[in-house]
């Protein structure tokens, strides 16, 4: 049965810029964007203030009933809030993105974060982006991007976006934890990232924003 919503899936490695195409499409659209690395950095947030052992999972299916993330939209950015706290800002840490993949290759995790994502994506116009949203949170998404770029572009990005908040990091960290989490979100047991049979690929190493843009608002009209 045809459905009515449209849903756009927008998939890549760390810091491929998938973020800001998500946004300026959903912009463009009037879609709603939801960032499910967000989801995963506030579980991982609430890991690390509660000490939650990864590894136990008791530990894990308690925390995870306590946790509850909600997204609310205003004119200059969407709010994450955790447990009724804005975390936005905290759950771009250097700590939390040294933790999150640990954190989302958990099999609990994963499961409680897509029956959430689902149902943000029921008779909603979305575009989300992650890891695994083409290939298990909405496998048949109206339309699937898998992003790429070159690790040192994205590396460089991702500098100049931290040293722009203050925070105090090297290019050294940068690369290793790029590497890193490419590394255990690729490679994990449960829906590990990899490009959905269906999806198109876009490599940005050489785009602009506008460029992007136009690309998937191109793919876009090929289904509308
Ligand atoms: O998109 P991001 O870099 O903010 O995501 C943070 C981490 O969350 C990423 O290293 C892997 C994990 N993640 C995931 O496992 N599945 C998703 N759908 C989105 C993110």
């Amino acid at each position: 049965m045809a459905r009515k919503n449209f849903i756009i899936a927008i998939d890549g490695f760390s810091s491929c810029g998938k973020s800001t195409v998500a946004k300026a499409i959903a912009k463009k659209l009037d879609f709603v964007f939801v960032d499910s690395g967000a989801m995963y950095r506030a579980v991982t947030l609430y890991f690390l203030r509660n000490k939650v052992d990864c590894k136990d999972s008791n530990a894990v299916n308690a925390a995870l009933t306590d946790i509850h993330i909600d997204f609310v939209p205003n004119p200059d950015r969407t709010e994450i809030i955790l447990n009724g706290e804005d975390v936005s800002e905290e759950i771009r840490l250097m700590e939390v993105s040294a933790n999150v993949s640990e954190v989302s290759a958990i099999k609990e995790v994963r499961v409680a974060m897509v029956a959430q994502q689902q149902k943000l994506g029921k008779r909603r116009n979305i575009v989300m982006d992650g890891r695994d949203i083409g290939t298990t949170v909405f496998p048949d998404a109206n339309l699937k991007i898998f992003m790429t770029a070159n690790p040192n572009v994205r590396a460089e990005r991702r500098f100049a976006e931290l040293t722009a908040k203050g925070e105090q990091v090297t290019m050294e960290e940068i690369k290793a934890n790029l590497a890193h989490r490419d590394h255990i979100d690729s490679t994990r047991a449960e829906s590990p990232l990899r490009q959905a049979e269906d999806a198109i690929v876009l490599d940005n190493s050489n785009l602009t924003q506008e460029q992007q843009l136009a690309f998937v608002m191109e793919e876009y009209s090929k289904r509308a």
